[in-house]
């Protein structure tokens, strides 16, 4: 079947961010869908089209392209599927290992995430494939231990899973010592949504309860260099996005935010050319897939990434102190760049900073994919009014329950799929009642409708909440978390 213009728009946002079908290898997926295209793609589809220009290139009849990686694929773009089937093999030359038709392995790097089920990601799998250890009870006990109180329910309910050496860091806890605090955010768009807020959140809780100093980097270079987006576009929605992030409610003494493109100079700088000269090219492109047709930029940016792990690069928070442990709260998909940083620092004299790792925050229609702020249909975003979250709970969010009401009392739904209670894990912070509402949901007693409402009634309060708290943020605040400053808090080393 030829490609439609709804596909075609879809594939120009794929191409947006990847440089083939398959993320950044040729294969022979993309000359799979070359042949389904019967004229070259729409002018305004850029992306697209400079994809198309690049296989045309080579003479796909003799080429000779590699195998894919996945068996068999499918692209997720705008909130459609197009499938990659590659089973014609007479017909078309290609060859194919496996006659399923799903994607068979889970896809995670900074720019894709695609499970291969609807109950999502195998996070089990992933910390044996990243090599990284699980938060497990005797973690959740040293937390509880150290700091007087339940661990967060992130941590309880395992949406925060794996974690480097966040022993090493409890373990300085302990004997009254102080780390700091990183995390960040790419700035690609206006509207944040909830999912965004998942490491922030976190983060937020962990400096409550350590009381330490905390850096935040927002990376307009990055999108810029990834996104069809303007230099000073990026730039501003950091400062945007800064307002989102500062309504998280993060002590202003013991904070400091910054745009990668007005912050980067002095020591900071000097520690990306520490890095820029211990890393080879060989290296990132083994760790995230680059290739001689990268643009240069892109190639140097995980050194900009990893520097914020080190005390040296904010002088004035840490008196020029090398030192001073970190630990980064993130997503799993930021991992890839936070081991080229572990691996780089001990070479040249620093610390590898400690990480926690969440889990992706799951779209509407299902777990298969994380909530992605260019699929509106597929967001709850921090700007929705109380009628578009009940809107788009009731009409989108994946149901785990059955088709008619007899067949749902009878058999129950099922938790596992269902898209409404994985979003109460993220948000209803009350253990019992989540359980109450498990056991009644999965026996039948509750229908999909009753448990949507009680997830819309807790989404509307905290959006709406939100939506205040951003609201009382001014220019001056702003200004004040993004200033280079002394913070405020004691070190004994
Ligand atoms: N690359 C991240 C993004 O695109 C932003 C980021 C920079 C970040 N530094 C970080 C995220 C540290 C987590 C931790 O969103």
């Amino acid at each position: 079947m030829p490609i439609t213009n709804e596909e075609e728009s879809a594939l120009n946002e794929h191409f947006v961010n990847n440089s083939y079908v398959e993320g950044f290898s040729l294969s022979q997926a993309d000359q799979f869908l070359y042949k389904k295209f019967t004229s070259p793609p729409s002018q305004d589809l850029q992306n697209l089209q400079r994809w198309f220009r690049h296989i045309a290139s080579f003479a796909v009849e003799n080429f000779d392209f590699p195998r894919c990686k996945s068996s068999n694929l499918a692209i997720v773009s705008n909130g459609i599927k197009i499938p990659i089937i590659m089973n014609g093999t007479e017909e078309n030359g290609i060859q194919n290992e496996n006659e399923d038709q799903s994607i068979t392995e889970d896809i995670v790097d900074p720019w894709n995430v695609q499970a291969s089920s609807n109950k999502g990601i195998d996070y089990d799998k992933l910390i044996d494939r990243f090599g990284s250890s699980r938060i497990d009870e005797t973690v959740l006990q040293r937390f509880e231990k150290l700091t007087g109180q339940k661990p967060h329910h992130f941590l309880r309910r395992g949406i925060f899973f794996s974690h480097r050496d966040i022993t090493r860091i409890l373990n300085l806890v302990e004997a009254g010592k102080k780390f700091f605090l990183y995390t960040g955010r790419g700035p690609s768009s206006e509207s944040m949504h909830v999912g965004h807020l998942i490491p922030f959140i976190m983060t937020k809780w962990l400096q409550d309860v350590f009381d330490v100093p905390l850096v935040i980097q927002l990376t307009d270079d990055e999108k810029y260099l990834w996104k069809d987006l303007k230099l000073d576009q990026c730039n501003k929605l950091a400062y945007e996005n800064a307002k989102d992030i500062i309504a998280v409610g993060f002590d202003k003494n013991k904070t400091f935010i910054f745009s990668d493109i007005d912050f980067i100079g002095g020591e900071f700088y000097k520690n990306v050319l520490l890095v820029q000269k211990h890393v080879t090219f060989n290296q990132v492109k083994g760790i995230f897939g680059f290739d001689e047709s990268s643009n240069i930029g892109k190639i140097m940016f995980p050194a900009i990434q990893a520097v914020p792990s080190f005390s040296s690069s904010f002088p004035f928070i840490f008196g020029g102190k090398k030192d001073i442990p970190c630990l980064i709260p993130c997503a799993i998909d930021q991992d890839p760049y936070f081991r080229m940083t572990r691996d780089v620092a001990p070479r040249l004299g620093f610390q590898k900073p400690a990480l926690l790792h969440s889990t992706f925050f799951p779209a509407l229609q299902g777990a298969s994919s994380k909530m992605s702020a260019s699929d509106e249909n597929s967001s709850i975003f921090l700007t929705d009014t109380a009628n578009q979250i009940k809107k788009k709970i009731n009409k989108y969010a994946f149901s785990g329950g059955r088709d008619t009401i007899e067949e749902h009392r009878e058999k129950g739904g099922d938790c596992e799929v269902d898209v409404s209670f994985m979003y109460l894990q993220f948000f209803l912070e009350d253990d019992e009642k989540l359980e109450s509402i498990r056991k009644q949901y999965s026996s039948g007693e509750m229908l999909t409708g009753e448990l949507k409402a009680e997830l819309i009634k807790i989404l509307q309060k905290m959006i709406a909440e939100h939506q205040e708290r951003r609201k009382a943020v001014t220019a001056d605040d702003v200004k004040n978390f993004m200033t280079p400053r002394l913070l405020n808090f004691v070190v004994k080393q």
